[in-house]
């Protein structure tokens, strides 16, 4: 009852107008405080387009004059300084050089630049670090094939599988020096298409031999004796008994690690023999990528100590 405009008459104005005989409406100012806030808020907006990308314009947008520098590094280590107008990536950039967790980094990278294998393996902190960022690294590059932990794929499609990293069973062998220059130069494994040397029977023979070698279940033993003599034709890259040769990335047929051939999910002796005919009949081709033109040699290394470990290395 006090707030009618008959109480305040005098104090407020009212607009003027009236409905239903006496509804009339106040024409309070707006409070002082509210005024400057709203004009402040204009004035940050102009001085934010100043400074900022703001406005778009014929297909590209105002940039402001604000700007942001970082350092890169090239592929030889020598570090500029550039400088762009202000943007988010640039701010990462930024942050990534001089944030704490960044400065701890750079620390380490440092600290197991010029340390041997042996040295960063024998340290538990410094292997500590190269596992971590061996692998987050892992996580961006190489699990896309390898799976997120290095289990690798192994497929009914032999063209389809990449190799498990997390066996102590290596392709293409285990020392630090081969798993860098692997990453680096990338690997092509290629075993030529023996179809044309082996058909039927002949083809039959071979693969049985072949299951024999790790000792499958079912193999029919007199199939396997006849397919040894064959096998004569593989033994210049996988070895007289079948061992391997990491020289040349052919795998070790005597143990039961599969790589490319998805022997193990193969139910019956049948289906297992079959996978193996394919492989001698159509040969096979596998390409990891080079590396050594995305990742530094630092990173590398550090990729390396991780990869090994993982198998238990
Ligand atoms: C020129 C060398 C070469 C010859 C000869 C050769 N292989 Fe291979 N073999 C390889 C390589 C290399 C691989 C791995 C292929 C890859 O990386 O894609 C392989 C892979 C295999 C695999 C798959 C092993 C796995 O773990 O999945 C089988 C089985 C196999 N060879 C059997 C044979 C048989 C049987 C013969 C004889 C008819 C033969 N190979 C002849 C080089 C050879
Ligand atoms: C495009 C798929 C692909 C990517 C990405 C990839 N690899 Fe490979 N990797 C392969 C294939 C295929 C082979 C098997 C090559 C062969 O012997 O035929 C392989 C083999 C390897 C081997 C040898 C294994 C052994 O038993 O000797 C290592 C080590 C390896 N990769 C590590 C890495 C690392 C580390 C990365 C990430 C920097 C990576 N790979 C990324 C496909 C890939």
């Amino acid at each position: 009852m006090s707030q009618t405009p008959e109480n305040k008459k005098g104090q407020v104005e009212t607009t003027g107008h009236v409905w239903d005989g006496d509804l009339r409406e106040y024409n309070n100012p707006l409070p002082r405080w509210w005024l400057w806030a709203f004009y402040g808020t204009i004035v940050f907006a102009v001085v934010y387009w100043i400074l900022y990308p703001a406005w778009p314009y014929a297909g590209t947008f105002t940039k402001g004059i604000e700007t942001v520098s970082f350092t890169v590094q090239d592929k030889d280590g020598k570090t500029s300084t550039v400088t762009e107008h202000w943007n988010s990536r640039a701010l990462f950039n930024k942050d990534m050089e001089s944030s704490p967790s960044a400065l701890a980094q750079k620390e380490w990278l440092a600290k197991v630049k010029d340390m041997s294998f042996a040295q960063i393996a024998a340290n538990p902190d410094t292997l500590n670090f190269a596992t971590s960022m061996g692998h987050a690294l892992f996580g961006d590059h190489c699990a896309a094939c390898h799976g997120t932990g290095g289990q690798g794929v192994l497929s009914v499609n032999p063209d389809g599988s990449y190799p498990n990293l997390t066996d102590n069973n290596w392709i293409h062998g285990d020392s630090y020096e081969k798993i860098v220059s692997d990453i680096t130069n990338g690997i092509h494994g290629n075993m030529p298409a023996f179809g044309a040397l082996f058909k039927g029977e002949k083809l039959n023979d071979l693969a049985q031999y072949v299951l024999s070698l790790s000792h499958q279940e079912g193999v029919n033993e007199e199939a396997a004796n006849r397919g040894k003599a064959s096998f004569a034709t593989c033994a210049g890259c996988h070895g007289a008994n079948g061992q391997g040769n990491q020289m040349i990335g052919a795998p070790n047929l005597t143990d039961k690690v599969w790589d490319f051939v998805d022997v193990p999910g193969a139910k019956t002796i049948d289906e297992k023999v079959k996978l193996v005919e394919g492989v001698i009949d159509h040969g096979l081709q596998h390409q990891m990528p080079k590396f050594g033109d995305r990742l530094s040699p630092e990173q590398i290394r550090l990729l390396a100590v991780y990869v090994r470990q993982l198998g238990g290395s």
